[in-house]
């Protein structure tokens, strides 16, 4: 089924790390905004240029730039997708609105000391931007990811002072979402807390009860 999901959650609670096995689990095309950015700063666009000191600082990038973004992914695409990190606020959701209808949003729900935890100990992959963390998701080799031997890296909006910066700014623009999707009653609000396998089942049980 061609379902257009929405996965909302702040950082770290696990969105990419979900979202990329929901969207192979389920056939849907993953479209993450965070790295989308990350890949046009590491490439020197013009986006990335503009992009690299709002996501150095911890703020959102400019709606303009994100929604530019979204919207040539959707063009031409079939089928279902999920969208990880966007909307990010109000204004990104109406404009989300103007291009695509959604069917489901779900919010991934976690506490801060968890997410200031998961924060610090993630690596990602430098060549294929897997993600890992020193604990949960741990390589077989230090330092080296399993799937392509890249080397891994922490990302540099990873410090303790931008990862505060992210949260109030998660606090501020992105949560009032979880209000105006609760309003359409399409949200699905997932406990996030337990380990990443369980939170897969049970985003994905979520997900196909919902559709059915
Ligand atoms: P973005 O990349 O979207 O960052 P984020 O929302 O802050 O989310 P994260 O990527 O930090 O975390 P996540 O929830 O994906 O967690 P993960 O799965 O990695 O955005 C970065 C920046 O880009 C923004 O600050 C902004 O500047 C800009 N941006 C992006 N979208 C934008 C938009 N729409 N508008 C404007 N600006 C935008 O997991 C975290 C760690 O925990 C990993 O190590 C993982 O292995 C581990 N983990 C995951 N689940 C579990 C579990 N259940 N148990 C234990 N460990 C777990």
């Amino acid at each position: 089924m061609d379902t257009r999901i929405v996965l909302l959650g702040a950082p770290g609670s696990g969105k990419g790390t979900q979202a990329k096995r929901l969207c192979g689990e389920l056939g849907l095309t993953l479209i993450s905004t965070g790295d989308l950015l990350r890949q046009a700063v590491r490439d020197n666009t013009p986006l990335g240029i503009e992009a690299h000191e709002y996501m150095e600082a911890g703020k959102l990038v400019p709606d303009k730039l994100v929604v530019g973004l979204i919207e040539e992914k959707l063009e031409d695409l079939k089928g279902g997708f999920l969208l990880d990190g966007f909307p990010r606020n109000l204004e990104q959701a109406r404009m989300l609105d103007a291009i695509t209808d959604i069917d489901i949003a779900v919010e991934l729900d976690v506490d801060e000391d968890m997410i200031v935890d998961r924060i610090a100990k993630r690596r990602s992959c430098r060549q294929c931007g897997e993600v890992y963390h020193l604990i949960a998701k741990s390589t077989k080799e230090s330092g080296i990811c399993d799937k392509c031997g890249g080397e891994l890296y922490q990302r540099s909006d990873d410090s303790e002072e931008t990862v505060r910066k992210r949260l109030a700014v998660y606090h501020e623009e992105t949560q009032p979402l979880i209000e105006f999707y609760k309003n359409r009653n399409i949200l699905v609000k997932i406990n996030g807390r337990d380990t990443i396998d369980e939170v897969y089942h049970r985003t994905i049980d979520a997900v196909q009860n919902f559709r059915n």
